[in-house]
């Protein structure tokens, strides 16, 4: 922290720190400089010289992004030597850029598009008096394919590379009007964060292989939302056309995951449109309620037992939870999903081992104790011959069930799955309702960090599938009509 100081920005007097930058003090107080080798979420470099604004401590523009505030600095971003500065840089810009737009991914999202709509005009003293330097379209690793002609050298994806994700595995190569970005020979880049560098990339010269030539960005709906693929819990937004999930993007929450995500949370929705999902009942939510109550008077609550996911929101949980505590039921189980080891990166973003979203949560309800034994407990019971009738409320996408209880369900009288994808589980269910994945419903998960967060369904289950929620309060309304004799 350096000392508090007072500047003024076009004549508006603002509080400010010594340390900090002219740039990020006046956009955070909602005056737009424009800019491409800032970003919020790196270093600043000041390579563009897009953000020049006059200051009083000097006769020269400065760049906003690297001067810092002083006590009475004054400030002008809007005078006209700026103004003329900025078509200037757009001007020196477009001389090597293609005219890419219409078949550009970014188109509809691009600062430079958008800077020269709003502040270039004119036309470029440039024309025709030079050959466009020409840099190759390559891949630069499985997810990410590089159109050199329209990289502006800003130079945010070799600062990612080094300061956020800490693999260094970009770097500027060339001199003059040559440079261009590259990862070293040999080296592909395939960082575990590197889909990060295409949101960041002020053009399209940084490109999503997944999401090339899938939508034409301003037809797509944007959903809010959080991502279910680890207990992270980064904060997403969801980007959908015709029904279907395009891409997903991070959502800034500074408490969470900053800016960013991982490419795994990115890549993990095909299950969502898989067609191994599940669409169609056998049976309905009031014959599953009909069964529990028939085998708890028949052999009592000891022959139920039932099992869930760290998968379910905090909503479908707590039904789950009314539901067998109302029937008596203390054989409960749990189904998670663990791989390797939490993963940190040099700025501290994190990738958790636990694959599950709600596994606080989870824990919170039933105690630590009773969910690291996970479906351990049940799957004896099952091998035991003590239990009836079996109730699964899964949502785990693309991860089988433990071997053993394959094996077993098979053993039970009755089987109740509540589930996304078809299983060898699915196929011997007596009662089956097919379930809403995460981005169909709305609800709460947990993070790791204990927070509370919320999210929206962003479209709408396929066939007879419905948001679990759902299905258990009809399980619950259909339980407490039929009551206990
Ligand atoms: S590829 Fe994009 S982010 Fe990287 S230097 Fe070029 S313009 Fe900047
Ligand atoms: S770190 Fe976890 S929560 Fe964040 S994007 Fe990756 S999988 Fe999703
Ligand atoms: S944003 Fe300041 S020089 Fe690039």
């Amino acid at each position: 922290m350096g000392k508090p100081v007072t500047i003024k920005i076009n004549g508006r007097e603002i509080q400010a720190d010594s340390d900090q930058y002219v740039l990020n003090v006046a956009m955070d107080h909602g005056i737009f400089v424009p800019h491409y080798c800032w970003h919020p979420g790196l270093p600043p470099e000041g390579n563009c010289r897009m953000c020049l604004v006059k200051v009083s401590t000097s006769r020269k523009l400065e760049v906003s992004c690297m001067t810092r505030c002083a006590d009475k600095l004054e400030v002008d971003t809007e005078v006209p030597e700026v103004q003329k500065a900025r078509k200037d840089v757009l001007e020196f810009l477009l001389i090597n850029h293609p005219l890419d737009c219409p078949i550009c991914d970014k188109s509809g999202e691009c600062m430079l598009q958008d800077f020269t709509y709003n502040w270039r005009g004119g036309l470029s003293r440039f024309l025709g008096l030079q050959e466009k330097n020409i840099r190759p379209t390559k891949d630069l690793g499985p997810n990410i394919r590089f159109w050199g002609n329209r990289c502006v050298v800003c130079t945010r994806c070799v600062r990612f590379m080094s300061e956020v994700s800490g693999s260094g595995q970009l770097s500027v190569v060339q001199r003059g009007d040559h440079c261009s970005i590259d990862t070293a020979p040999g080296v592909t880049l395939d960082d575990p964060l590197s889909l990060n560098i295409v949101d960041i990339c002020p053009v399209g010269a940084l490109i999503d292989k997944e999401f090339l030539y899938q939508a034409r960005v301003w037809y797509t709906m944007r959903t809010p939302s959080v991502c279910a693929s680890c207990s992270t819990g980064c904060n997403i937004t969801l980007t959908t056309l015709d029904g279907k999930i395009k891409r997903i993007q991070p959502r800034l929450n500074q408490e969470v995951n900053g800016y960013w995500m991982c490419d795994d949370g990115r890549r993990h929705f095909g299950y969502v449109h898989s067609e191994r999902r599940l669409t169609e009942r056998i049976g309905t939510p009031d014959e599953a309620a009909r069964a529990l109550r028939s085998v708890v008077e028949r052999h009592g609550p000891g022959a139920v037992a039932a099992l869930c996911s760290a998968y379910n929101t905090c909503e479908e949980l707590n039904l789950f939870k009314e539901i067998f505590d109302s029937l008596g039921v203390t054989q409960v189980g749990f189904l998670t999903a663990t791989e390797g080891q939490d993963r940190t990166f040099k700025n501290g973003f994190t990738i958790r081992a636990d694959k599950t979203p709600n596994a606080a949560f989870l824990t919170r309800l039933f105690g630590e104790q009773k969910v690291l034994e996970g479906s351990n407990k049940i799957v004896s019971l099952v091998a035991d011959d003590k239990i009836k009738l079996l109730f699964i409320l899964n949502g785990l996408p693309d991860r089988h069930f433990p071997r053993a209880l394959r094996d077993l369900a098979g053993r039970v009288e009755e089987l109740i799955l509540i589930d996304i994808l078809k299983s060898p589980l699915s196929e011997r269910a007596n009662v089956l309702l097919p379930g809403a994945a995460w981005a169909e419903k709305s609800g709460t998960f947990v993070n790791a960090q204990g927070r509370e967060q919320t999210f929206k369904a962003a479209l709408t289950p396929p066939g007879e599938a419905m948001p679990e929620s759902k299905l258990l309060s009809e399980i619950s309304l259909a339980l407490s009509a039929v009551p206990a004799k």
